[in-house]
């Protein structure tokens, strides 16, 4: 067993027992009105019992209207007892493990039953926001995240990554002329905004951080210098890191692509696995300005379970060599959600093997999860051929 795998790190007050972090994944299983249901409160009772250090709870939508999954969750008032449950049972499986919620507004990801928002620019199909709605959004965001709190919840992942409304309005290519368009200082208003709000709000000890895609492979996308550009330059997103910082947040969890457009790059399969390198070069020039600048901020990497069973020797060298603080872990979690218990016991692991199923039974709007290992899912799968 490495022990920089299972070294404790401190984020804030919080100790994070080890640096295996498991990744928001969308189980699309929540009760109609968007309550985590049965299932999906044993999904994190058994990542618990897994004892992954952090485990990031899947993206939960701040409003009703904005969902990308037919059966994805909400966290309102109506269904914050729900939310209590699961935070209680991924506590009584792990007492000191950490529980983050990850917030989102799928914006042009909501599904077509949803109301499919754009904010950049005008799209068919799409309801452009105005900046009155867009300012509703960031209310809703500060809502909800004081909802987290109540839940019990240990911090909240602000998500501005993979094509969701907090990506879309950061993005160069967003050219709108009001406040929440045109310069870097209106395009991070959101997220400067609702952190300062909550810095103000929350209790001290909670903690924030934000999951951004610092490339995302698009023209005018995030991780290109201008609306024009598709070639990478990640100076921009390096100044996003930088104002995070300045917010007094807590952590940058660092991600890229756009699964809806440019998937391979998000979540890399058996032929595109050679992707899941640039994640470790984003999280080490992430890691790398950090420490030069002598800041505060964490780093978690993603894209782990595209390493395969070579995962734990690539953890091993990026934390050896100070290229991140954490690691995260994606399909691998729905693979074998006890992975980091198996690790430390010396067990065999059901490593993921990327078939992609997961993601298949995701974009049918099923319930999602391991088609290869979990039997319920197994039989989910046939049901689509
Ligand atoms: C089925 C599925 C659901 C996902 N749901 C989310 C989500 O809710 N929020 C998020 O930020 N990323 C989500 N992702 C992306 C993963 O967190 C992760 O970044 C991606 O799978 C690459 O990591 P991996 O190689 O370890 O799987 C999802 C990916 C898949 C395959
Ligand atoms: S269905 Fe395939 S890609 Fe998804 S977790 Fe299982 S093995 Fe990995």
């Amino acid at each position: 067993m490495n022990n920089a795998l299972f070294e404790p790190l401190n984020l804030k007050e919080r100790v994070i027992k080890n640096r295996f972090v498991a990744q928001a994944m969308e189980g699309n299983d929540a009760d109609k009105g968007g309550a985590p249901s049965e299932r999906t409160i044993n999904r994190y009772y058994e990542l618990g019992k897994g004892e992954w250090g952090l485990v990031v709870v899947e993206a939960i939508s701040v409003v009703e209207t904005s969902l990308a999954r037919v059966n994805g969750m909400i966290l309102n008032r109506k269904n914050l007892d729900a939310f209590k449950r699961l935070v209680d049972a991924y506590k009584t499986a792990n007492p000191d493990g950490s529980l983050f919620f990850q917030l989102t507004h799928s914006g042009e990801q909501s599904g077509t039953f949803a109301d499919k928002t754009c904010v950049a620019v005008e799209k068919p199909a799409h309801r452009y926001l105005s900046a009155s709605e867009i300012a509703g959004i960031r209310d809703a965001f500060v809502a909800a995240a004081l909802l987290a709190v109540e839940a019990g919840a240990d911090g909240i992942d602000f998500k501005m990554c993979h094509g969701y409304l907090g990506a879309e309005i950061l993005r160069p290519n967003n050219t709108r002329a009001d406040e929440w368009g045109g310069c870097f200082e209106n395009r991070t208003r959101l997220l400067r905004e609702a952190i300062t709000e909550l810095k103000a709000r929350l209790p001290q000890g909670f903690i924030l951080g934000s999951r951004l895609s610092l490339y995302e492979g698009i023209r005018g996308g995030c991780g290109t210098a201008s609306a024009g550009e598709i070639v990478e330059d990640l100076s921009e997103m390096l100044n996003v890191i930088r104002l995070m910082d300045e917010l007094g947040m807590d952590y940058a969890n660092v991600s890229a692509g756009i699964p809806a457009l440019t998937g391979a790059i998000t979540r890399p399969t058996e032929p595109s696995k050679y992707l899941a390198l640039h994640h470790l070069r984003y999280t080490k020039t992430v890691r790398e300005l950090v420490v030069k600048e002598e800041r505060c901020l964490k780093v978690i990497g993603s894209a782990y379970s595209s390493h395969r069973m070579g995962a734990l020797a690539v953890m091993e060298e990026m934390l050896t060599k100070g290229y991140t603080d954490l690691c995260g872990f994606g399909r691998q979690t729905f693979a074998d959600p006890l992975m980091p218990k198996k690790v430390s016991a010396g067990e065999p692991v059901n490593w993921c093997i990327l078939c992609s199923a997961c993601s298949r039974l995701m974009t049918s709007q099923r319930n999602d999860g391991c088609a290869v290992y979990n039997d319920f899912y197994k039989q989910e799968l046939k049901t689509l051929r």
